[in-house]
């Protein structure tokens, strides 16, 4: 089994996305000792923002970072993603991932009846960190609902959000930090 493990929060130590993305990735590796994990720090190594000159392959470095990123991604059995809410959204640092592994003819096609995802044999876990407390269905939830819509683009079905929230508020952060610990014992 091969597991790729991204985290993006800027915060070090301190990330509560971090720590469950890692717990997620440790419980993983108990249940199968031969699991492969390939890390992929998006604050310590920033892939740049996409250009017109990346995108039509005119630059040759980024054209070889870019298939790297997406063979990553396609090769992957279990992708566990460590994602912080910024301004209700992603870290930019994984929009420029998003933005490097959503290529047509490799992880989705256009067909007669519509987008059709073309990397949906893996499961995808979402390591969701947030300062305030949205649910499921905000309206304003830029980060978890964009996470998935892209992820179920590629084909992917099976996404299982471990989320911790309102951890901006120092009376439920513990808590909520330990309800999603539990959750991934359950895993
Ligand atoms: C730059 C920045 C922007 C943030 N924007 C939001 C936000 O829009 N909504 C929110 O609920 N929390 C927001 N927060 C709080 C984070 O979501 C919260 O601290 C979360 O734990 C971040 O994940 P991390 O601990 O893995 O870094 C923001 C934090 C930072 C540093």
């Amino acid at each position: 089994m091969k597991i790729l493990h991204i985290d993006s929060s800027i915060l070090g130590d301190a990330s509560v996305s971090r720590q469950l993305s890692k717990a997620i990735v440790n419980q993983l590796q108990a249940k199968n000792t031969a699991a492969q994990v390939d890390y992929l720090d998006l604050a310590e190594q920033t892939i740049p923002h996409l250009t017109a000159e990346i995108l039509m392959g005119q630059n040759a470095e980024q054209s070889a970072l870019g298939e790297q990123i997406l063979q990553q991604y396609l090769d992957a059995d279990v992708v566990v993603v460590g994602a912080a809410m910024y301004n209700f959204g992603l870290p930019s640092t994984l929009k420029a991932w998003i933005d490097r592994i959503s290529v047509a003819g490799r992880t989705f096609k256009y067909t007669e009846n519509g987008p059709v995802g073309l990397a949906g044999d893996k499961k995808v876990y979402i390591a969701s960190s947030r300062g305030g407390v949205y649910g499921e269905q905000s309206p304003v939830d830029f980060q978890e609902a964009f996470l998935k819509t892209v992820f179920n683009f590629t084909g992917v079905s099976d996404i299982e959000v471990v989320r911790a929230e309102g951890v901006s508020m120092s009376d439920i952060k513990d808590q909520a930090i330990t309800t999603a610990l539990d959750q991934i014992a359950k895993i």
